[in-house]
């Protein structure tokens, strides 16, 4: 079966008989950071007509992102024209299951299979902006799921990479990549990706200026750390099982070379249950990190 048949495939599947008032483009005019999606509060027609056009969206998927993102500012989960960019720029249907396309843009996390989870817009869209990464920034993501959560970072900086526990959902995902790229989706050009065990880090392409774990775990991993740059944040979910903190980890070294990291709850203390992170012995998923 091919990728496209098992995931999304959502433009040809809904658009056609959706789209009236504008011509549809046939490929998505290449992402630029200067892009600019109509994205004031009353603008919904407008971002409409513009993602029909110059992404070759459908009309559907358009109303229901716009409609989320207005909740979403509301809720400051994302503060400002970049984030907001971002958020009405990724695609969200493409990256999840055909039998959850109509919940894409729910305030809600989704199967994506092998039990883990695409994580909710709002979860996604606060931990971003609260590493807030910047054009040239290299960002690491431990827990590629989907490959929502990187798709979403190459609209903010195009130096991305993204690891994944599960060797078929990283495969899965990296095709969907590359099918998205063919498609036209230049930006995710952007997006390096690996199937392996992300307590390590990538060491080759660090340090990271940013760095984002989308599964929780009791402690910070020591070689993440090491691979956050002086000056670096890193979010991450901390806690016990199902009981994760999101913690804001940021790392500096004073000037006798002395390292501090402080670290802050980004939800003030409310928790938020994340899929485990898992631990890879030679091939296999075998228990998880925590001490
Ligand atoms: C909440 S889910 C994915 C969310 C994802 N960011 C997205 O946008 O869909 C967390 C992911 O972390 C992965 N994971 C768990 N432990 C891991 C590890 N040690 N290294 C890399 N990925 C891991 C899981 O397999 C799962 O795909």
């Amino acid at each position: 079966m091919r990728r496209r048949d098992f995931l999304t495939g959502a433009a040809g599947l809904l658009g056609a008989a959706t789209t009236s008032f504008a011509a549809r483009a046939n490929v998505p005019t290449p992402f630029t950071f200067d892009m600019a999606p109509p994205m004031g509060a009353g603008d919904e027609a407008k971002f409409i007509e513009w993602g029909v056009k110059t992404r070759g969206e459908d009309p559907k998927f358009l109303t229901e992102r716009f409609g989320r993102y207005l909740a979403m500012v509301r809720n400051e989960d994302i503060v400002d024209e970049r984030h907001k960019r971002a958020f009405l720029c990724t695609p969200r249907e493409k990256f999840v299951l055909k039998q959850n396309l109509g919940r894409a843009y729910d305030h809600a996390f989704l199967d994506i299979g092998w039990g883990v989870t695409i994580s909710g817009p709002h979860i996604v869209g606060r931990m971003t902006s609260t590493i807030n990464p910047q054009k040239g920034e290299k960002v690491l993501e431990v827990g590629t799921g989907s490959g929502y959560q990187s798709a979403y970072l190459s609209h903010l900086t195009d130096q991305v990479f993204t690891i994944e526990i599960i060797k078929p959902l990283a495969e899965r995902t990296r095709a969907t990549y590359d099918d998205l790229i063919k498609d036209g989706y230049s930006e995710f050009k952007a997006i390096g990706s690996k199937n392996a065990d992300g307590y390590y880090g990538w060491e080759e392409h660090g340090p990271f200026d940013k760095i984002i774990v989308t599964c929780g775990i009791d402690h910070v991993p020591p070689p993440l750390l090491q691979q956050l740059k002086d000056g670096g944040t890193m979010v991450i979910p901390v806690g016990p099982p199902g009981a994760q903190r999101v913690l804001k980890v940021v790392k500096t070294k004073g000037a006798d070379g002395q390292v501090t990291v402080a670290r802050s709850d980004i939800y003030n203390g409310r928790i938020v249950p994340f899929v485990p992170f898992t631990k890879l012995e030679g091939d296999v998923i075998k228990g998880t990190h925590n001490n």
